[in-house]
């Protein structure tokens, strides 16, 4: 396996951290890496927090519904997209995922929250001050992990298909 691959395929949603800090330069480094992702007309509709605030992390942990974990957190990068833009959900996405694999080419554990379609985005928004034309899309708690979980994944025979799909 290359390392990009290692990087990738190591990847586990991690929601125990140790009480230690993330470097900035590596929160700088998933903040650019963030950037660098792929947008429908290279738009990048989107603007991106770094919560290292404990007070702010605990405030946002108590909003979500499945975030507590969040109050433990190092970090917690916020993204949000623009709502003007038409493919923000897709933008953000990738600009998600391209944080959590940064963090993780660091050793850093994080795990993906949800934002998009769920009832606090807007306290969350207002709690950062963030301008009300963007909306979150999603929420990614970071730290050196403690417990890492192991989901299990669907074989890639039932999943991935050369040429045209196969019921089995
Ligand atoms: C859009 C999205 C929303 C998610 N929301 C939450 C969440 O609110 N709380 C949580 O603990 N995990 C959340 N997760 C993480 C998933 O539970 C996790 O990715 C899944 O169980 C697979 O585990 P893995 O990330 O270790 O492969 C979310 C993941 C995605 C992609």
């Amino acid at each position: 396996m290359n390392l990009g691959i290692t990087i990738i395929r190591g990847r586990h949603s991690v929601r125990d951290f140790k009480d230690e800090p993330v470097d900035e330069k590596v929160i700088l480094d998933a903040l650019e890496c963030a950037r660098a992702a792929p947008t429908a007309m290279n738009a990048q509709p989107w603007v991106f927090v770094a919560i290292r605030d404990k007070a702010l992390l605990k405030q946002v942990a108590d909003i979500t519904d499945h975030g507590s974990f969040i109050a433990d957190s190092a970090v917690c990068f916020a993204v949000f997209g623009e709502k003007s833009a038409k493919y923000y959900l897709e933008d953000c996405s990738a600009a998600t995922e391209n944080i959590i694999l940064a963090l993780q080419s660091y050793g850093v554990g994080s795990c993906w929250v949800a934002g998009d379609k769920k009832p606090y985005v807007d306290s969350i928004r207002a709690l950062l001050k963030v301008s009300e034309k963007y909306t979150l899309v999603s929420l990614v708690p970071a730290g050196m992990p403690k417990d890492i979980r192991i989901a299990p994944k669907k074989p890639l025979s039932e999943v991935a298909f050369f040429d045209t799909y196969e019921e089995s």
